[in-house]
């Protein structure tokens, strides 16, 4: 059988014309912008490192002065940066280019996307560049629990180990339950098993 690779799984899906998922969509799309232009706002933040961009839905809607976007996938970069134009302080890169460039921000955010990072290596690496890119901040919004994803481009992960265990100088900031919840396995349309957590630097 073939590994399953996230990095080929994307690409495909976003080259093929498919969407980020369902929770990027209208009500859970809302609610995620709501929650992060807030957040935006109360702390007066000015830099944001968005890790894994996907199609733009999310991105579309903040309002921050300086936003970086990044995915792996080039097709979906290079229809979120048409999509974007009008906006001077948005800009766009690729994952593999984010490594090489030193940029850090007031903020690194990552919405919907460990719960897709099946690979452990991958998973590792997403959460290393998302608390070494943050000089204050780290936003995460996903599943906090140990489970086999269905379908296949899914794993959730208990996340707050790997922290606890690896970043002995961040601390949970706020818990935020979502209004919008329901537990994987009832798949209800508007419905999701990802919520916010916030991290604050204290070391
Ligand atoms: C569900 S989308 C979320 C997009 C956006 N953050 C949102 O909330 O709308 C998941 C994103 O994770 C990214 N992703 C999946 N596997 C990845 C990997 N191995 N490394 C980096 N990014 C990955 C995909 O490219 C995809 O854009």
């Amino acid at each position: 059988m073939t590994e399953f690779s996230s990095t080929g799984y994307w690409e495909d899906r976003y080259k093929s014309g498919g969407h980020s998922c369902s929770g990027s969509r209208v009500v859970l799309s809302k609610y995620k912008v709501g929650f992060l232009n807030k957040f935006f706002r109360n702390h007066k933040i000015d830099s944001v490192i968005d890790l894994e961009v996907g199609d733009g839905q999310v991105a579309q809607g903040l309002r921050v002065p300086g936003y970086l976007g990044v995915d792996l996938s080039r097709s979906t970069l290079d229809l979120v940066k048409k999509a974007n134009e009008p906006s001077m302080h948005k800009r766009f890169m690729l994952s593999g280019d984010l490594e090489a460039s030193g940029i850090s921000s007031d903020v690194t955010m990552s919405i919907d996307v460990i719960f897709h990072l099946v690979e452990g290596d991958v998973d590792d690496c997403h959460m290393s560049t998302l608390f070494d890119r943050s000089t204050q901040w780290v936003i995460i919004h996903t599943s906090n629990f140990d489970r086999p994803g269905d379908p296949s481009h899914v794993r959730h992960r208990c996340f707050s180990a790997w922290i606890h265990a690896n970043r002995k100088d961040w601390g949970l900031h706020q818990y935020n339950p979502n209004p919008h919840f329901s537990p994987p396995k009832a798949k209800l349309p508007d419905k999701t098993f990802a919520e916010f957590y916030t991290f604050r630097r204290i070391g």
